[in-house]
């Protein structure tokens, strides 16, 4: 099925975005090799924001690298999402210009709260034939948004008419930066490592074009934790400069 625009803005979709970065800021090697320098601690502080969010949002390179899970490990988590009237699980919201997910990614076959496909209206990529037949079956959605890439105002605005209140955006550093660039992100959670990567073709925590130093995002820090040799930080994120 296919969405189209809503025609009335609805109730504006509070975003947050988590990241674990080495100490030199990169989010995996230069090789990609999709990342496992997080410590279980981090990954429990993950399972925590996955479990308060309405839908997770990821980059489809990420999932092509990757391949990370999607869902709420934790069965108290889980017990009160029901309890509050929530899905068990997220909705996962997986967002690409291509259109290119191998149909075995793990996020098409995991239990979770939906799953979407989030691709431009034009030019319209087309989709394998196994992602076909899962979205023939009603276990994928796609949806459309915006002219040459998906325009992540849009698709929240779209989400938003589906009841997410909140989405939880998990990476990779394009992704990131397609919300930071539109000024969307309320808050980023990141995860200070112990661990040095270097590479100048490591990915980092926000990639895309960039800003000056004049359009800088300014943060506030709302929260420090420290365990062990790890840091984790929770920033406000301000509108504008
Ligand atoms: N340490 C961490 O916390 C963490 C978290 C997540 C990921 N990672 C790592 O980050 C790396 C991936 O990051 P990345 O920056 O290379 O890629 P990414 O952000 O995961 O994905 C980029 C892809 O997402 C799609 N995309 C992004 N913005 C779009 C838009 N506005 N409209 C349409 N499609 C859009 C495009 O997909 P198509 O190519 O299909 O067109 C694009 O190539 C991997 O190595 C992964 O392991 C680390």
């Amino acid at each position: 099925m296919t969405c189209s625009r809503p025609s009335r803005a609805p109730r504006r979709v509070r975003v947050v975005a988590c990241v674990a970065v080495t100490a030199d800021g990169k989010i995996d090697s230069a090789a990609r090799e999709g990342g496992g320098f997080a410590s279980r601690l981090d990954r429990d502080r993950l399972d925590a924001l996955r479990a308060e969010a309405d839908a997770l949002v990821v980059g489809a390179r990420t999932v092509r690298t990757e391949d990370p899970p999607f869902r709420v490990r934790d069965p108290a988590r889980r017990h009160r999402r029901r309890e509050r009237g929530r899905p068990e699980q997220p909705l996962v919201v997986v967002i690409s210009r291509s259109g290119e997910i191998p149909p075995q990614a793990r996020f098409l076959h995991e239990p979770c709260g939906g799953r979407l496909l989030a691709l431009p209206e034009n030019p319209a990529p087309a989709v394998s034939g196994g992602l076909e037949a899962l979205v023939r079956g009603g276990e994928l959605e796609l949806v459309r948004a915006g002219h040459g890439e998906v325009d992540v105002e849009v698709l929240l605005a779209q989400l938003g008419t589906r009841g997410v209140r909140s989405v939880l955006v998990e990476g990779g550093g394009e992704m990131l930066a397609a919300f930071v660039e539109r000024d969307l992100l309320d808050e980023l959670c990141v995860t200070i490592c112990p661990v040095l990567l270097g590479g100048r073709d490591a990915p980092t925590a926000v990639e895309g074009r960039g800003l000056s130093i004049a359009g800088r995002r300014r943060l506030e820090l709302l929260e420090v934790e420290r365990a062990a040799d790890e840091l984790f930080l929770r920033y406000r994120v301000g509108r504008g400069t």
